[in-house]
């Protein structure tokens, strides 16, 4: 079974109204590792990651997680299974502080203590931000924020969508180094990403997406040398 991947996306289609956006797109994350995700503004990056965490419907093609047949599965059922999403911009409640956006995930029947200790282990920087307002963190300590969150529902594999939107490229860094230090502990991840250099230095394997399908995959220095005349190439 160890071949079985941890995600398996096959010829998938997606469309809003008539517009289809996701045009066959074919994509495989191994366990244990991290896939990045590359491509040009409106290539269907964040559609397909909509899809894969159930909160859009496809019109044809199949997602399998860890050899599970998922498509069309609820939001709840892929959460059961392990996956956990970061969407694109702030994912973190702006009128609760620190503390109360972590213990909203005590709900899922982790205690707060646990919650609390993992959100702090990852990131000492929220715990001295405990009691401030989610709102007026930084954008980078919100995002470690969405991260902590994540990180809570001991995830199996991970959907980030544009960690790096809007932040300094110090900040990019040292967010990106944190994803590395997750995936170390076994936890696959797919990370969507237009700051193309940074997710490449933590991946195993990449994919460029233009057009609504996955036009080029490889290892990270492959995808970086090609990068550029893919994206220039205007194939989207
Ligand atoms: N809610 C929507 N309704 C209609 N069209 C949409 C919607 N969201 C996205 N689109 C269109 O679908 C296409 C793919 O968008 P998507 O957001 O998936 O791209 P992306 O690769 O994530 O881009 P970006 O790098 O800018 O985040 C674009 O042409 C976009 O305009
Ligand atoms: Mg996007």
């Amino acid at each position: 079974m160890s071949g079985v991947p941890i995600l398996e996306v096959i010829d998938l289609h997606a469309a809003y109204g008539r517009i289809e956006v996701l045009r066959g797109v074919n994509l495989r994350v191994p366990k244990g590792a991290v896939v990045a995700l590359l491509g040009p503004n409106g290539a269907g990056k964040s559609t397909l990651l909509k899809v894969i965490s159930g909160q859009m419907e496809q019109t044809s093609g199949d997602i399998h997680m860890a050899g599970v047949h998922v498509t069309g599965a609820k939001p709840d059922d892929l959460a059961q299974l392990g996956l956990t999403t970061i969407p694109e911009g702030r994912s973190v409640f702006p009128n609760l502080t620190v503390e109360e956006n972590l213990l909203l995930m005590s709900y899922a029947g982790v205690s707060a203590d646990q919650v609390f200790e993992t959100a702090y282990a990852y990131f000492p920087r929220l715990h001295e931000r405990r009691y401030q307002l989610a709102g007026t963190l930084s954008g980078g300590e919100q995002q470690m924020l969405a991260l902590a969150r994540a990180l809570t529902s001991d995830p199996a594999l991970l959907l980030l969508d544009e960690l790096s939107m809007g932040l300094a490229p110090l900040i990019v860094e040292e967010l990106y180094d944190t994803v590395g230090r997750i995936a170390a502990t076994g936890v696959s991840i797919l990370v969507v990403e237009q700051f193309a250099q940074t997710a490449l230095k933590i991946a195993d394997h990449a994919a460029v997406m233009t057009g609504g399908r996955v036009v080029a995959t490889g290892e990270p220095n492959e995808i970086e040398a090609i990068m550029a005349d893919i994206v220039l190439g205007g194939a989207a």
